[in-house]
């Protein structure tokens, strides 16, 4: 494999409401693979919901327990790795996860990651007076970042099905030759 880059798992990167939880459970159904989600993971191993992470240690202890998860994701195979919005924004991160994983960014435009969360009140960084607006600044900060994944896929307009048949197919191809990815 090219660059020392061993790919044995996928790892979905990419804006809050992009789907990755729900799009790879799908992808790991289909790949008879292990799913985890590294927001459960951070809060099973802190026993606090996420938002009380950020309350009551503050963000930049949630970017270090990522970190450290990121870590020991490095020895696990045959897993779906879906990852919080901001982890790869975080140095090393995304560096870490290429070696073991095919790194594909779920995208959607503001508006559309808008409306799927509209409702919801899980995401501390989502819960100011003006979520639109806060989406917009985080997605052009975080777009360099997104763009760095092997595959940047749109969720608008595609089903989970498609995209968990897409994702599963790119990663076949990634095993055989990733150079020409
Ligand atoms: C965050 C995204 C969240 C969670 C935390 C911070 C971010 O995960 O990690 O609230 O910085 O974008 P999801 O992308 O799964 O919502």
């Amino acid at each position: 494999m090219s660059d020392g880059r061993n790919i044995k798992n996928i790892a979905l990167v990419g804006f809050m409401g992009t789907g990755k939880s729900t799009v790879g459970r799908q992808l790991a159904a289909d790949l008879q693979f292990r799913f985890i989600d590294t927001d459960e993971l951070i809060e099973e191993q802190a026993g606090m919901k996420i938002s009380e992470i950020f309350t009551t240690a503050g963000e930049p202890m949630f970017r270090q327990l990522e970190g450290r998860l990121v870590d020991e994701l490095a020895d696990w195979e045959n897993t779906v790795i879906s990852t919080g919005g901001g982890l790869i924004v975080h140095p090393g991160n995304l560096e870490k996860l290429k070696r073991h994983a095919l790194v594909v960014c779920l995208w959607a435009g503001p508006q559309a990651i808008y409306q799927r969360t509209a409702h919801q009140t899980h995401r501390p960084l989502l819960q100011g007076p003006e979520p639109l607006k806060r989406i917009e600044e985080l997605l052009a900060l975080r777009e360099p970042f997104y763009r760095q994944a092997d595959l940047l896929v749109s969720t608008e307009l595609r089903s989970v099905r498609e995209l968990a048949t897409n994702i599963a197919h790119q990663f076949r191809l990634a095993g055989n030759n990733l150079s020409d990815l």
